[in-house]
């Protein structure tokens, strides 16, 4: 099963990917998370130790010269498209708590004519993960989706929109709900995060449509403590981990495992 999470910038993407991730694990499942994110932190999230260290993939710049034939942020220079992943997440996934992590690393800008080896490297390997591993996947993505070909998006079985009560959140949820549907992406729902009240839930559920609502998560002064004081997410809050579970329930109800 393979899910990617995006929403506006600190709706709460990696909180939830990190909650999902820990509740599949705990169910048996086989779960490998990827950080699309080149602010990464679901390491962190994840409570792996000393996620600062971790070098992301696309930093390993003599992988990536190995891989592609080219050196990294060459440009104008031939390089292989296809480069070989398979072994990738077998030799570079981390392990904590029975969870497995790829931190990915950053995609050079599309803006800045950039299409170099470096991003060759990580669709390749997004693309094998999301289309050929047998696990269940949680994608901790940036703000928006551009990184999804055609061809890997149509792998993701279930993208989440991350969304807050805020209107900016909903209009950035409605953007890319379009972008989902035009890379050909079959399941977009909404998880609305931050809920205090069944008034913000309410108003929040009117205001994406016709996006569907997975389910809800409370606002926790808990879990923003846990975050700044850089405790275990998972300990923190018992009505968010009820909140989540349910999500992750309605996953399995709709999507299979
Ligand atoms: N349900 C919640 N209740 C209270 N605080 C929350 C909740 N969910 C997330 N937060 C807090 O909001 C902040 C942003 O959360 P998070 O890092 O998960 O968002 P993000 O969407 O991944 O952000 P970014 O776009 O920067 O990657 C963090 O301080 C986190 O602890
Ligand atoms: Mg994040």
């Amino acid at each position: 099963m393979k899910l990617a999470i995006a929403g506006k910038g600190g709706v709460g993407k990696t909180t939830i990917a990190a909650l999902l991730a820990s509740l599949f694990q705990r169910d048996g499942y086989s779960v490998l998370a990827i950080d699309a994110d080149p602010v990464a932190n679901l390491a962190a999230s994840l409570d792996f130790p000393d996620p600062h260290d971790i070098i992301p993939i696309v930093a390993m710049k003599d992988l990536v010269e190995e891989r592609t034939g080219a050196k990294a942020g060459a440009i104008g220079v031939y390089f292989n498209l296809n480069p070989y992943v398979v072994d990738i997440p077998d030799k570079y996934a981390l392990s904590h708590n029975g969870i497995k992590l790829m931190v990915m690393g950053g995609f050079r800008s599309v803006a800045s004519g950039c299409f170099c080896a470096e991003n060759a490297f990580l669709k390749a390997l997004l693309s094998y993960l999301l289309v050929k591993r047998n696990e269940v996947i949680i994608v901790d993505m940036e703000a928006g989706i551009e990184h999804l070909s055609r061809g890997t998006a149509a792998a993701v079985d279930l993208l989440i929109i991350v969304a807050d009560p805020g209107k900016r959140s909903i209009e950035t949820a409605h953007k890319i709900r379009e972008l989902a549907t035009s890379v050909g992406i079959k399941h977009v729902q909404a998880v609305g995060n931050r809920i205090r009240s069944a008034e913000d839930e309410e108003r929040l559920t009117a205001a994406l449509l016709p996006i569907k609502i997975l389910g809800i998560v409370s606002d926790s002064i808990h879990i923003r403590e846990a975050d700044i004081n850089g405790r275990p997410l998972f300990d923190s809050d018992a009505k968010v981990i009820t909140d989540v579970a349910r999500i992750k329930a309605s996953i399995i109800r709709e999507f299979g495992a």
